[in-house]
């Protein structure tokens, strides 16, 4: 059947993939009641759309940190993508720039940097994990800039891996024919099977958990690349990351991956934009599967949005023309809620288009006689 929305490569991935492999990609943290959450709370946000204005003409591009693109939809890191397809990173790389957008590569990729940076031109961020060992740091943020990468973006939410209990029941670890590329050759720990989830293993061997502010500027002494902190949702950290020299934040809870029972992303979003001030753009991701969710996530304050889980599935499911056929669909689906909308630019998404939920009443009812 032909698929017309996003979240039906879900299920056909589902049938596709083994179970080991499909509820690491699917799974959020214990209860799972953010990843629920994170989907349930763009519902409570509703439209308030303005009519009779010329849509006949509608412009999504936008510019992020100076690079113009052909929407703010770009893609997140999501690690180990060749379990989902043979092509695995390419396929996400090649549909990103057909599609004019922006990739980031984990850390945790299949396919190293140089190895994404041969699919041809385009423009990628590099999603950085900070391990113990600083030389092995310094040495791949190195090799990220040498193969045209223009941004970190450093998750700053897993000093340890949230507890999946999926991976652990299915004692999660990567297939024996894949590697973790980017680590290839290094004396490092491999991801063996462990007694629980080997990621969480591995991640407790290699993965600094004395990670704080200062490495935010000691990663700038490395590196001339922009650098956004992914994994901001208070206003607190938001101020803290802008002193440290944060380029830009990315709102996430790490597709409720991490800490359970943290808000939604997008119940988050509007405190860190006030924050902010301005100062730095302001991403989202979590949860995001509509075009509506894409306005919804601008309306609030955002500059863009990034898809995780989406960018896995629709690879299960067709590879390379799976996820350039998600790209699209968010494209078509965001065009149609900004001319509904009354929006002929991504600049005109503004606050009064949605009503969220805890925004005051607008028409106090009358007196009662
Ligand atoms: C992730 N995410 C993630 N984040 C990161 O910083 N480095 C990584 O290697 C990964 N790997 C990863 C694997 C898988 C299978 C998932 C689902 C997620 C988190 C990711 O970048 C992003 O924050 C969420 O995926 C966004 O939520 P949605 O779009 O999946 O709901």
């Amino acid at each position: 059947m032909e698929v017309t929305n996003v979240t039906e490569y879900q299920a056909i991935a589902k049938e596709k993939l083994p179970k080991m492999v499909y509820d690491y990609y699917a799974s959020g943290a214990e209860d799972q009641w953010t990843l629920e959450e994170n989907r349930n709370a763009f519902a409570r946000i509703l439209f308030r759309p303005r009519i009779l204005i010329d849509v006949s003409k509608i412009d999504m591009t936008t510019t992020i940190l100076g690079f113009k693109i052909s929407m703010p939809i770009m893609i997140a890191p999501t690690a180990m993508q060749k379990m989902a397809h043979p092509e695995g990173e390419y396929a996400t790389a090649r549909a990103a720039s057909s599609a004019n957008t922006i990739m980031t590569l984990s850390s945790w990729a299949t396919s190293s940097v140089e190895e994404v940076a041969s699919t041809g031109p385009g423009i990628r961020f590099f999603q950085l994990y900070v391990y113990k060992d600083r030389n092995v740091v310094a040495q791949l943020v190195r090799r990220a800039e040498r193969a045209g990468f223009k941004a970190i973006a450093l998750t700053v939410d897993t000093p340890r891996l949230g507890r999946r209990e999926a991976d652990i029941k299915n004692r999660f670890t990567l297939p024996p024919f894949l590697t973790l590329k980017n680590f290839e050759g290094l004396d490092l720990g491999k991801m063996d099977e462990a007694a629980d989830s080997g990621l969480a293993s591995y991640v407790a061997g290699q993965i600094d958990r004395t990670l704080s502010w200062k490495d935010v500027q000691w990663l700038q002494t490395i590196t001339k690349m922009p650098i956004l902190v992914k994994g901001v949702i208070t206003a607190e950290d938001t101020r803290l990351a802008i002193q440290a020299g944060a380029a830009g934040i990315i709102v996430s809870n790490h597709g409720a991956r991490q800490l359970d029972y943290v808000p939604a992303t997008i119940m988050a979003l509007e405190e860190v934009v006030k924050a902010a001030q301005g100062r730095v753009p302001v991403f989202l991701d979590g949860g995001v599967r509509r075009g509506t969710d894409v306005f919804k996530a601008l309306a609030l304050g955002a500059s863009g949005i990034f898809i995780g889980r989406p960018v896995v599935f629709s690879l299960a499911a067709e590879g390379e023309a799976g996820v350039r056929k998600v790209l699209q669909m968010l494209r078509d689906e965001f065009e149609l809620t900004m001319a509904l909308s009354g929006c002929t630019s991504v600049k005109q998404i503004s606050r009064e288009h949605i009503v969220t939920e805890w925004d005051a009443p607008r028409v106090r009812p009358g007196p009662r006689l």
